[in-house]
């Protein structure tokens, strides 16, 4: 059975500096499955009809400090990570029509060596057998402060307290609907990233897959 780490959170948890690193650590496939809902808000909100075809001319370049998304070659990264979609997103999400046909392309991305996988059902709906389970969160001031730091380095204006809304809101949703909301699973260990290092965090989490691997 290919490997497994998921890491579920609420957004800025830092679940997706922390599974990149790892994943570029122990050359890994990646698994970013917001982006995935985020593709779908985007392709839908263009009016596009048979989405889960048109998801393959999506492209994800990403490094540690940087990614570019892609679709049919214009850069779509600003849009895709702006608040318009990351609203419709978290709405989408809600529809288990959506989930059901974005699942099947999730689970696509198990393949040696390994995986990381990232979001908010990944332990519990998408690998609840995966190796290692992490349920990462920070305090709301800390990652309403992360989220404001990457849409400033993406050139965007940023009014706090509309920031926190969002995020209250969002999370809101994310726990509250019926579908796969995000929740910590009994087998999941807890990390509060707060006050923690990513190096702390992806030393903590290789430890435990080495333990187990
Ligand atoms: O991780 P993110 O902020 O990029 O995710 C965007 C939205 O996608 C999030 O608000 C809810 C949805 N999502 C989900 O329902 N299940 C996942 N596993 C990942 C994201």
């Amino acid at each position: 059975m290919v490997p497994i780490v998921t890491i579920d959170g609420p957004s800025g948890s830092g679940k997706g500096t922390i599974s990149k690193a790892l994943a570029i650590d122990l050359n890994w496939n990646y698994l970013d499955s917001g982006l995935i809902y985020r593709c779908y808000a985007f392709l839908h909100s263009i009016g596009v009809t048979d989405i889960t075809q048109e998801i393959n001319h999506i492209n994800h370049e990403y490094d540690l400090e940087h990614e570019t998304i892609s679709y049919r070659n214009k850069n779509i990264t600003d849009d895709i990570r702006g608040p318009a979609i990351t609203k419709l997103s978290s709405e989408l999400s809600q529809l288990s029509g959506v989930r059901d046909k974005l699942t099947m392309i999730q689970k696509t991305y198990r393949k040696e060596p390994g995986l990381v996988a990232e979001g908010r059902d990944m332990s519990s709906k998408l690998f609840p057998d995966s190796l290692v389970k992490i349920f990462l969160t920070a305090n709301l001031e800390e990652r309403v402060m992360r989220r404001a730091n990457q849409l400033r380095n993406a050139g965007q204006k940023v009014n706090i307290s509309e920031l926190k809304n969002e995020i209250v809101l969002r999370d809101d949703r994310d726990t509250k609907r019926t579908q796969s909301p995000l929740k910590q699973t009994e087998d999941s260990i807890f990390i509060d990233s707060s006050e923690k290092t990513v190096g702390e965090i992806t030393n903590l989490i290789k430890k435990l897959i080495n333990e187990k691997y």
